[in-house]
């Protein structure tokens, strides 16, 4: 698996709002992503933008019109209900939400979602007074309640000039939204899963920390991808750059002490702990309480402090998989660290080989096991490296 798109099968119904612009984003990296798009365009729809610009995109016909004697909804008229993988409906309409809350079908968007049976994805785009009519809200509850997945709207400008809630949510944060309700059936369904992720800072001072190269994109794409598999994945991570992924139980900490703590929290109920966080072992054994000065001499000494070791000492889950950042002796170091904190999977990187390790999308790992099990795995992206361990979890889970 390259991406949670690869061979899927979408349809994208795209309704009359000026956020158009925004699906012709969404099906592009839907496409750049492996996934197969029809896209279905509403009457409305066609005022904004073109069927051109869509089969520009997907190499592939565009509904207009279910009566068009060309399309093959002329034949078989839930002919792409029936072959959806997924059914996405962005930008939605306030009277497309109402026509599918009221369970309608009198156009080829509202025809595919009564009749699909695939897992559907809203994303709503409208005026905020629009937004805020009761009308709307109640009709948006009912799609939920349907189990349809409603990803926005955000808050911000909106083309009228108001501000308030009625943006459609940004492509890249509905692909999030899409690839969950894709694997909502996944081996993972029902299973909390908890994963650490970037590199933790130590204050010496207000201003100043300890700190190491971890980007957090390791822990990030395990994150995805338990939630791309039917996981309830919770997040606790370090300071990143990175936005939170949609439809994850994100946590903020900066130190390793606070991280110790909102891990231990989020395990009282979880099944699996896997720690991709680059944790300090040491932090400053005083920190200033304001900025420290610089003194006459030419050096200055820190006193550090062990930090606890959070994989070791972190109770409750059924299965515990830690990670090795390694320059030297990389699987010997791995094993000793899986027997001493007393874990099932460790997860060995050399942070030296390119490719591999701090910063950079890809990731070149060795699993090793309690067994005495070696899995080599060829160099991969992150969010593939994350779907091998998660096969592994998940077969740890089911043992
Ligand atoms: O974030 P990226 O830029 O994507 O980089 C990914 C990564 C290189 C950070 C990641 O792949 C990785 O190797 N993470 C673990 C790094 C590390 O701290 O390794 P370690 O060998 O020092 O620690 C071993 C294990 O114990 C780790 O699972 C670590 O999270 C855990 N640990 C360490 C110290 C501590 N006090 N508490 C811990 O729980």
């Amino acid at each position: 698996m390259k991406t949670a798109f690869d061979g899927k099968k979408v349809v994208l119904g795209v309704t009359g709002s000026i956020a158009c612009y925004k699906a012709v984003d969404l099906c592009s990296k839907l496409v750049q992503a492996g996934a197969q798009v029809d896209v279905i365009l509403t009457d409305a729809a066609t005022k904004f933008i073109t069927p051109l610009t869509f089969r520009s995109i997907t190499h592939r016909p565009v509904v207009t019109d279910i009566f068009d004697a060309e399309s093959e909804l002329s034949v078989e008229h839930v002919a792409l209900a029936e072959r959806a993988d997924v059914v996405v409906v962005a930008p939605a309409t306030a009277h497309t939400i109402a026509k599918l809350a009221l369970g309608l079908a009198d156009d080829a968007i509202t025809t595919t979602i009564l009749a699909t049976a695939a897992p559907v994805v809203v994303a709503p785009a409208m005026d905020a007074h629009m937004y805020d009519n009761p009308a709307t809200l109640e009709n948006i509850e009912t799609l939920k309640r349907r189990g349809i997945t409603v990803a926005g709207p955000a808050k911000g400008r909106l083309a009228s000039g108001l501000w308030g809630w009625g943006r459609m949510v940004e492509p890249s944060d509905l692909l999030g939204h899409i690839a969950a309700a894709l694997g909502r059936r996944g081996d993972l369904a029902d299973k909390i899963i908890v994963i650490s992720a970037g590199g933790t800072q130590e204050a010496i001072d207000p201003v100043r920390v300890i700190t190491n190269r971890s980007s957090g994109k390791m822990g990030y794409a395990i994150a995805e991808a338990a939630r791309d598999r039917g996981a309830h994945a919770v997040l606790v991570t370090a300071p990143t750059s990175l936005p939170d992924p949609p439809l994850v139980e994100v946590h903020h900490v900066e130190s390793a002490l606070e991280m110790r703590d909102a891990v231990a929290a989020c395990c009282e109920n979880a099944d699996a702990l896997i720690m991709a966080a680059a944790v300090a072992d040491y932090r400053s054994a005083n920190p200033a309480g304001q900025k420290m000065k610089k003194g006459k001499g030419d050096t200055l000494t820190i006193s550090l402090i062990k930090n606890p070791d959070i994989l070791a000492e972190t109770q409750g889950t059924k299965v515990k998989v830690g990670f090795a950042a390694e320059t030297e002796d990389l699987l010997a170091n791995a094993r000793q660290k899986l027997i001493n904190k007393n874990v099932h999977l460790f997860v060995a990187n050399d942070v030296t080989a390119p490719g591999a390790g701090f910063g950079v999308d890809t990731n070149k790992v060795t699993i090793i096991d309690r067994d005495g099990g070696v899995e080599d795995l060829p160099i991969m992206t992150k969010y593939e490296v994350a779907h091998r361990i998660l096969d592994r979890v998940a077969k740890l889970l089911k043992s």
